[in-house]
């Protein structure tokens, strides 16, 4: 097992377990801050890119003043540095708006090894359950307001979504829009094979989280000889479809092999979609 480790904007590695947040930090008072998660493979981040990309997005969104980029991708490398290139890490990138009454933001970079249960998943799939989250699909795209597919710190609803997965007694949930849409996960992005195109949910009508794994998956579509296109589906839909999975940056794809407690057939695809993602799979 390889030690977790932290570092700090301004201060570059520290011990894993030093305070990093004062007491009034506004990301511990109001979950008001933005994080990103990499996965580590090779010793190197992952899409880093898209995903700083996408932090500057949502910075902008709840206008946030985010370092300079040059300054998080150096923040990246302190923490990476020397890790294992055969250890899959866990790479998450916080910047909240530092503490209460005005003070600049508080950056750090942690790096653990991607769990078990992760890896484990893209092997024995996932079993998932619908739960209504009440609100029309594009409902929240459509409201100036409210920042949608913000990568934010503000993670209840998705941890109470993720408590109820585990009372219920499967692995993990797929949130409904209250006319009957499939939207995303609580930690990841639902893609399915209808024929030989690869779909998954258009972030910009629906205000869900526009997925680095998903979009990168679904631009290489091609290369396992399929079509890609974003568009809705219902749940009937997707225990139809050739094959569904869930997508996140840790865990990488895993197949959904129950959908509300109907089992799937395992496509053929998934093998050959994990190779193109390249997120090992474990075997035994
Ligand atoms: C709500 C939500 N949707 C989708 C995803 C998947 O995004 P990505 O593939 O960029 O990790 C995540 C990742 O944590 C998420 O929290």
């Amino acid at each position: 097992m390889v030690a977790a480790r932290l570092a700090v904007l301004g201060r570059g590695r520290v011990p894993a377990g030093e305070a990093v947040l004062r007491g009034d930090d506004l990301g511990v008072l109001r979950g008001d801050g933005l994080f990103e998660t990499m996965h580590l493979r090779s010793g190197r981040p992952w899409l880093r890119e898209a995903h700083l990309e996408r932090m500057a997005r949502s910075a902008k969104a709840v206008e946030l003043p985010l370092p300079p980029a040059e300054a998080l991708v150096a923040l990246l490398d302190e923490v990476a540095e020397g890790w294992p290139v055969d250890v899959e890490g866990a790479l998450r990138l916080v910047c909240t708006r530092g503490p209460e009454g005005g003070g600049p933001p508080t950056v750090y970079a942690t790096l653990a090894e991607v769990p078990a249960s992760a890896r484990d998943a893209r092997r024995d799939a996932i079993t998932v359950a619908t739960l209504p989250l009440g609100v029309p699909a594009r409902a929240r795209a459509g409201l100036d307001w409210l920042p949608a597919g913000v990568k934010s710190t503000s993670y209840a609803v998705s941890t109470a979504a993720r408590r109820w997965a585990s009372r219920t007694g499967v692995d993990d949930v797929l949130w409904i829009s209250s006319d009957g849409y499939a939207l995303e996960g609580p930690i990841a992005n639902v893609v399915w094979l209808a024929g030989d195109v690869l779909c998954t949910v258009p972030a910009a009508d629906t205000g869900i989280l526009p997925g680095t794994t998903a979009a990168w998956l679904l631009a290489h579509a091609d290369e396992a000889g399929l079509g890609a296109d974003e568009r809705m589906a219902t749940p009937a839909d997707l225990v139809a479809a050739d094959g569904v999975w869930f997508t996140s940056s840790v865990r990488g794809l895993v197949e959904v092999r129950a959908l509300d407690g109907v089992d799937r057939p395992r496509s053929a695809y998934t093998g050959r979609l994990q190779a193109l993602v390249g997120f090992p799979v474990p075997s035994g």
